[in-house]
Order: C-alpha cells, then sequence, then structure tokens
C-alpha cells in the first residue's frame, strides 16, 4: 500500500468546476465505480462531498494505468490531477461535477477493499439487517450521509436558537433513580451498592423541574433518553430529545416560542419557509374529526358522525349500537364509488384488526346506490346520510358503528389507510398543529386505576383543579403535543409546582403517601423552597429529522441504531457476561448460559 507522503488533499470532489479547467488538484476518497473501456480506466472517486470522475489513460502515463488497473470498489485512494472539460455527448447531468473529469497524474493506493457485500449507492433494495451489520459501508451511502449531516446542521440550529433566547444548556445525569410510570427502566446495577441499581433516564424531566426550582430560568439538553418498550418504526430503546424548560411563560408563550424555533430550523437548515402561528385542536376535535391525537392534515376525509341521520331504522346493528352508548361514524372517500368489491371485502378485515365488528358501505355510483344496507332504510333516511356526508355521485362513504373509542380507532386508520391508497398524500406537504386539552388522566381497565395521560407533573386547567377529589375523569390538562404529518414530534406541559396539588395527583394515579415519598419525596420537598411557575416541552429528535429527511424510519437518522429486537447486529449488543462480572455486581440469574463466557 502507498502513503500520502508528499501529497497533500486540496480539494473535496465537490468542490470542483468547470472554472477550475487546467487546475491540477489532490484529491482523497472511496472508488465508487471503475470502468475499463480500453486504453482509458474511468474511476468515479466518492468522498463526503460527492463524486467526480476520474481518467487513467495508458497512452500518457503507462505505469500508472496498470497500478489502476488493480484498483476494486471501496479501495481507498489519492489522486493527483488536472481538471479538464468533458466533451458535450459525455456530460453527466445527474453528478454536480458531470461537466468536469479529472486527467490522473498520480496515484496512491492508500488502502485496499474486499468487495462489500451490497452496493454504496442510494435506493439499493438491502434487507436492512445487513446494512445494519455493516452499517460503516452503508453509512457511506451518499443518502445516510446527507441524514446525518442534516442532522448535525439541525442540533447546531437549535442550539443557536436556543442561546438566541436566553436558554443554557445543562447535563444531566445518566445514572438515576428508578421509578417506572410510562415505559420500563433500563437498569443498572451499582457494584458499591449491592443489589441496588440505577435506571437509565427515560427523560430527563424531574431534573429539569428541580432545574427551575434552582432558578436557572430557562434550561435545554438534547439528551439521549432509554425506554424499553416495544419498537415500531417510529420507536427507538435509546431515542434523543430536545428537552426544554422554562420557568415564568404561560402555555401559549411557550406555543409561539416553540413554533418560532421549529420555523427557524426549517429556514436555516432547509431555507423553507414554515407559516406560524400553527393550528390549534383541542384533543376531543382531533378525535372526533380524524380519530386520532395525532391527526394527518396533508388530507381531508375527516371523521363525520351521522348517528342522527340512521337513528330509528329497521337496521338492528346500529340501533343496537345507538341504544348502548354509541356512535355511528362515516367517512367519505370521494371519487371512489366504483371500488371492485374485493378491496371492499379486505377493507372489512382491515377494520377488524383495529376492533371495529362491521364496515358498511355506500357508493353512489353513476346506476344509483349500492349497499348492503340501505334496503334497511327508507328513500328519505338514505337522503339524509348523503347530505349529512356531503356525497355526490361518484362518492364512496364507509360507516363504522361501536364504541366512540373503536370507531375513532377503525375509522381514523381506514382514513389514514384510504388516504395512501388513492394518493391523496402530498409528499412534499408539511402540517404542522397544536393538539391541546388533553384529559388529564386515563382509566387503565387492567390495573384498574387512573394514569396520567401525559405525565403526573402536568397541571390540569386552572377550572378544573378542584374536581381532583371528586372527578378526576373530568379534568383537563394544560398539555400539548406538537403534530407533523401525522407523528407526534414533541410533546410537554405547564406543570404542577405546589406540593399540595402534586400530592393529590400522585394519589388519584393510586400511588400511597409513603410510595410518593419514598420516588418523588425530593421533588415534593423542592416544591416547598420557592418554586417558580413553569412548563415545558420535549421534541423527538430522531422523529424530526426523520421527517426533514423524508424517511419512514427513525433507523435511517440515527448513526447507529437497533433493531426491532433491540439488539445491535454490528457488535452484537447486548452479549452474555462472565460469570466474574456477574459475581462483581451481586447478580445471580436464572438462565443458563449457550455457551460458557471467557472472563
Ligand atoms: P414524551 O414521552 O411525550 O415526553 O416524549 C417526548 C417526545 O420524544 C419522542 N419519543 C421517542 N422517539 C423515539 N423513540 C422513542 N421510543 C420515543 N419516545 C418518545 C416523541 C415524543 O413526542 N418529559 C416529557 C416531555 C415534557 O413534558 O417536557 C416526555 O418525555 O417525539
Ligand atoms: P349483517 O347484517 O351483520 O350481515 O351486516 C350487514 C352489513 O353491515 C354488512 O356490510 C356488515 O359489514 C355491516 N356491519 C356489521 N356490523 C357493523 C358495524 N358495527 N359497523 C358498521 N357496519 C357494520
Amino acid at each position: 500500500m502507498d502513503t500520502m507522503v508528499g501529497l497533500k488533499r486540496t480539494h473535496s470532489c465537490n468542490d470542483l468546476n468547470k472554472a477550475m479547467n487546467g487546475e491540477t488538484v489532490v484529491l482523497c476518497g472511496w472508488v465508487a465505480r471503475r470502468r475499463d473501456h480500453g486504453g482509458l480506466i474511468f474511476i468515479d472517486l466518492r468522498d463526503r462531498s460527492g463524486i467526480v470522475q476520474i481518467v487513467f489513460s495508458s497512452d500518457v502515463y503507462a505505469d500508472i494505468f496498470k497500478k489502476a488497473e488493480t484498483v476494486r470498489s471501496e479501495y481507498v485512494l489519492c489522486v493527483k490531477g488536472k481538471v479538464g472539460l468533458r466533451s458535450a455527448e459525455t456530460v453527466n447531468v445527474n453528478v454536480a461535477t458531470g461537466e468536469i473529469e479529472i486527467y490522473g497524474e498520480e496515484l496512491r493506493i492508500l488502502n485496499a477493499a474486499k468487495t462489500p457485500p451490497f452496493y454504496i449507492q442510494d435506493n439499493v433494495d438491502v434487507d436492512e439487517l445487513l446494512r445494519l451489520k455493516y452499517r460503516y459501508l452503508d453509512l457511506r451511502r451518499p443518502e445516510m450521509q446527507r441524514n446525518l449531516m442534516l442532522r448535525h446542521h439541525v442540533t447546531k440550529a437549535m442550539r443557536d436558537f436556543f442561546d438566541h433566547n436566553g436558554f443554557v444548556e445543562i447535563e444531566t445525569p445518566m445514572l438515576m433513580k428508578s421509578s417506572p410510570e410510562g415505559a420500563r427502566d433500563y437498569l443498572v446495577p451499582s457494584r458499591v451498592n449491592p443489589g441496588k441499581f440505577f435506571a437509565l433516564p427515560q427523560s430527563p424531566q424531574i431534573f429539569k423541574q428541580i432545574l427551575m426550582v434552582a432558578g436557572m430560568e430557562r434550561y435545554f439538553q438534547i439528551v439521549r433518553c432509554f425506554r424499553d418498550e416495544d419498537l415500531r418504526a417510529d420507536r427507538q430503546p435509546e431515542f434523543t430529545q430536545l428537552d426544554i424548560e422554562m420557568s415564568f411563560l404561560d402555555r401559549e408563550e411557550i406555543l409561539v416560542m416553540m413554533e418560532n424555533m421549529i420555523a427557524y430550523l426549517f429556514k436555516e437548515t432547509m431555507n423553507m419557509d414554515i407559516p406560524t402561528p400553527f393550528l390549534r385542536l383541542s384533543y376531543e376535535d382531533a378525535m372526533a374529526r380524524y380519530g386520532s391525537d395525532k391527526p394527518d392534515l396533508r388530507f381531508g376525509m375527516e371523521l363525520m358522525d351521522i348517528s342522527d341521520a340512521v337513528r330509528g331504522s329497521d337496521f338492528k346493528v346500529f340501533e343496537t349500537v345507538l341504544a348502548n352508548g354509541g356512535q355511528v361514524k362515516a367517512i367519505n372517500v370521494k371519487g371512489y364509488s366504483q371500488i371492485p368489491r374485493r378491496e371492499l371485502d379486505g377493507l372489512v378485515e382491515y377494520v377488524n384488526i383495529y376492533g371495529a365488528k362491521g364496515l358498511a358501505w355506500i357508493c353512489y355510483t353513476a346506476e344509483g346506490i349500492k349497499s348492503p344496507i340501505t334496503k334497511f332504510f327508507s328513500e328519505e333516511k338514505v337522503q339524509q346520510i348523503l347530505s349529512a356526508t356531503n356525497a355526490q355521485e361518484g362518492d364512496l362513504l364507509l360507516i363504522i358503528a361501536d364504541k366512540p373509542a373503536v370507531v375513532a380507532a377503525a375509522l381514523g386508520q381506514l382514513r389514514l389507510e384510504m388516504a395512501r391508497r388513492l394518493n391523496l398524500i402530498d409528499p412534499d406537504a408539511l402540517a404542522f398543529l397544536w393538539v391541546v386539552d388533553f384529559p388529564m388522566f386515563e382509566y387503565d381497565e387492567e390495573e384498574k386505576r387512573w394514569t396520567a395521560m401525559h405525565h403526573p407533573f402536568t397541571a390540569p386547567r386552572d377550572e378544573d383543579a378542584a374536581l381532583i377529589d371528586t372527578n378526576p375523569g373530568q379534568m383537563k390538562a394544560k398539555a400539548y403535543d406538537m403534530i407533523l404529518n401525522g407523528t407526534e414530534i414533541g410533546g410537554g406541559s405547564i406543570r404542577i409546582y405546589n406540593r399540595d396539588l402534586q400530592e393529590k395527583v400522585f394519589k388519584a394515579i393510586g400511588l400511597s403517601k409513603e410510595e410518593a415519598m419514598e420516588k418523588f419525596g425530593y421533588l415534593l420537598e423542592a416544591f416547598e423552597y420557592g418554586t417558580p411557575p413553569h412548563g415545558g416541552i420535549a421534541f423527538g429528535l430522531d422523529r424530526m429529522i426523520m421527517l426533514m429527511a423524508k424517511r419512514s424510519s427513525i433507523r435511517d437518522v440515527i448513526a447507529f441504531p437497533k433493531t426491532q429486537s433491540a439488539t445491535d447486529v454490528m457488535t452484537q449488543a447486548p452479549s452474555e457476561v462472565s460469570p466474574a462480572q456477574l459475581k462483581e455486581l451481586s447478580i445471580k440469574t436464572d438462565i443458563v448460559l449457550k455457551k460458557p463466557v471467557s472472563k
């Protein structure tokens, strides 16, 4: 192998352009492609900035040509050469440097490479597990490099924004007290305190509130959080939050500041103008109109309540549901009355997944109404249904009757599914909104107790505080979520800052006084030493970048993510540890190791 001795890199590939015709440059990078054309060898050299074509000619430098013949994909090269213009017919419009090429005069092979297990190119169809195993190759793909670079630019802009606005970045502990509420904790045994465990933070929630008690006034942190929960495309066991807390601001001021932050990020990193203020939708309206607390507003197709229109018919299913406090709702899929029968049958199965027992439909075709249920309705009732749903000739109505929660879940999902199938979603649209006025508590049927819908440090609306002893289910919280294109990118609330109310909320979620003291005694005590009114929010950084980069998985914007089963296939973590390590930590397991682990 060669070294770079005597050569110094002068440019990155993408720096080169027509204006540099005739200049001598030194480039370093990886071989993206090598093509032999008789006496000419073309090498596409790739570095972080882009790709440029290098030409080695056997006529001019026979020895260098010979060396170039030995070069393979992903070899690491240093090349000295002259910038030249390509002839009109060989210009490559798909590459930024497509108008030029470099005539190679010196070639150093800095390192060889085995044949990679997949092409280092965008849009290649590779199994994700293979990509994760060879992540260093996957990250060489231009698309992945762009994603990581975008992430860097976004966090840089965040730090600038918060710095300009008087926020201080403060680190909070990674080893903290376990207090499972929400997801499961990742535990870390303490060697010096046998039998005791730290937990990795699910979020720095309590520390940031304590920082407000400590008089820091405005805090932010770009911080790793850990949650041992079931994984999905937008969930990782370790993920990054942009975590924020402020004193002396009310809800409206916080929402406005966060909108400004988002607008700043998009302007700085993507030169896009995001209109503010964002739409605000109450939780109740979001559930009623979209069947979701994170509605995708890139298209319409809202859920419509047709309970009144259908009431009083011979259709037993609807009558029974309505008599039992349920509802009948519909979506109008515009222009899709010619839906194939097979697809309709498939949709029935689709809504079953979300708990709906059935799906009724009305196809308003040019030949008239086609539906399995209109026979139960008078002509007048059918007209009422059509007018309640704004149905016109050509439209398809999909109808579900059930308990409100089931209707919301099933019809909300069906709305999304139909939009995907009919391509109603503009991939370039950015639909931001706030969902506000969440219920304070939700009832956990399994545990038979109230749980905090956001977290138990969230303040109730002032007018609802008195309900805490009598009717917690009726209380609304000063909580807010920011939604982008149907994904929750951030959530926060105004906090409780008074010991008495905080104790009542702990009691309402079933914590005894002793348990509350054991878990959160330090916070309750802190509240008694002059706590300012405060509130905050945390954004899922990975989700934000995923949406900005137009990816559908957060794994594509995290350098080293975990798989769906919470493992790292490159390093093979988690792994077994030696008996000696366990002994040192005073841990006994009842798992029998498959193979002994060496010390
Ligand atoms: P919350 O639990 O809503 O709030 O989390 C805030 C945001 O973090 C993102 N997020 C995740 N991203 C990737 N993988 C995960 N497993 C994951 N879980 C959450 C989401 C979410 O909106 N302490 C409060 C915030 C506060 O009240 O200030 C909190 O953690 O985008
Ligand atoms: P049935 O009389 O049960 O055969 O149902 C007649 C039609 O009503 C079929 O198209 C069913 O899919 C539909 N249906 C049944 N239950 C429901 C429900 N809960 N909501 C909406 N439609 C339903």
